[in-house]
């Protein structure tokens, strides 16, 4: 889940003198140093997430990409009669920085797992066709419906580039892999099948291929009970991060056993704090008490979020014992 962020004065203060959002994404330096904030802040959190966001690689295909104050990003929208090439050249050579970002967070770490990530490629294509974000991404469902061969082009050619993003990101010094299909919720069973789970397989299969020992993990949000098409085959994810709405009962019975679970604290609580928190944290670590379980959020941490709850949070975790 998204740890920097404006919840922190020092990673405001380096937004407030920086030339925007993606520009702290492509320098180095400035990247780095926001993955690493919340690791300086917090000193027993176990893992850095990079700092970058899941539009990059549309940046990296050549798209238009603004991150607009109280907006959120904006894309150059896709049509899916013309849809963005990927070459390979060009593609690495533009998200670079992210790469040097990487080696950069790893020589600092002590300890601390690395986490890279991508976008999952309906999610990522739900924003290029889209535009922007939205309540329930209808303006991409509606032009992806209506032309479901270049919507396969598309689908294709994002899991081409997040498959060569991905093994540079491992090369670079991710440790573990995040993919985000934060979109997953708005789709019909088929199309879940098509659009989320078949691109997603693939992408683990040709990782494991490479990396075989790299953890991969999907946050499926909104899933629901098809989470667990995820499952089926012997290619599958290492680990799954829970939303804040699953039921943690049913994906106990669900979700093999041999698989991760991560997450599923509601962000919201972190803001109300006190023993509402303390309460549901308790609830979730007894729940996953004999399963490998990872303590995690349902989603990303947002600006309100007071950072002393933050740090009563972590406290607690650690001093917890079945
Ligand atoms: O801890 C980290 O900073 C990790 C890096 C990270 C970001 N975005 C940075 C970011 C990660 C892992 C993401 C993932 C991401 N980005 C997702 C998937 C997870 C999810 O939230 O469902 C999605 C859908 C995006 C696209 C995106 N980026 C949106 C919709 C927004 C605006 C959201 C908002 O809250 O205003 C962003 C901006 C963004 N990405 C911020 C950060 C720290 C806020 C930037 C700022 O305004 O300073």
């Amino acid at each position: 889940m998204r740890q920097a962020g404006r919840y922190l004065p020092e990673y405001r203060q380096l937004r407030s003198s920086s030339n925007g959002f993606l520009d702290m994404c492509l320098t180095p330096h400035k990247a780095c140093e926001i993955t690493l904030q919340p690791i300086k802040r917090f000193p027993d959190i176990d893992a850095a997430i990079l700092f970058a966001d899941i539009l990059i690689i549309p940046y990296a295909l050549g798209l238009n990409l603004e991150f607009i104050e109280k907006t959120g990003p904006v894309l150059s929208p896709v049509d899916l009669k013309s849809p963005p090439d990927f070459s390979p050249d060009s593609f690495l050579e533009k998200t670079q920085p992210i790469m040097e970002t990487l080696k950069k967070v790893k020589s600092h770490l002590k300890g601390q797992t690395l986490i890279g990530f991508a976008g999952a490629p309906w999610t990522v294509a739900a924003y290029m066709l889209q535009g922007q974000g939205g309540k329930d991404m209808a303006a991409a469902k509606a032009k992806a419906y209506e032309n479901p061969q270049g919507m396969a082009t598309l689908l294709d050619t994002l899991t081409t580039a997040t498959i060569s993003y991905l093994l540079a990101q491992i090369k670079a010094g991710a440790e573990m892999i995040q993919l985000f299909e934060s979109w997953a919720g708005v789709l019909p069973e088929p199309y879940f099948d098509k659009w989320c789970v078949d691109p997603t397989l693939k992408i683990i299969k040709e990782i494991k291929e490479k990396f075989p020992t790299i953890p991969i993990f999907i946050f499926p949000r909104g899933a629901s009970q098809y989470y667990k098409k995820y499952f089926e085959n012997d290619i599958k994810p290492d680990g799954i991060s829970l939303d804040t709405n699953m039921a943690i009962d049913q994906a106990l019975k669900d979700i093999p056993r041999d698989v991760i679970l991560q997450g599923g604290m509601d962000p919201q609580l972190l803001k109300a704090g006190g023993t509402p928190m303390l309460i549901e944290a308790e609830r979730i670590l007894t729940k996953t008490k004999d399963r490998k379980y990872i303590f995690n959020l349902g989603h990303g941490m947002t600006p309100d979020i007071p950072i002393e709850n933050v740090e009563k949070l972590i406290q607690f975790i650690k001093g917890w014992r079945p």
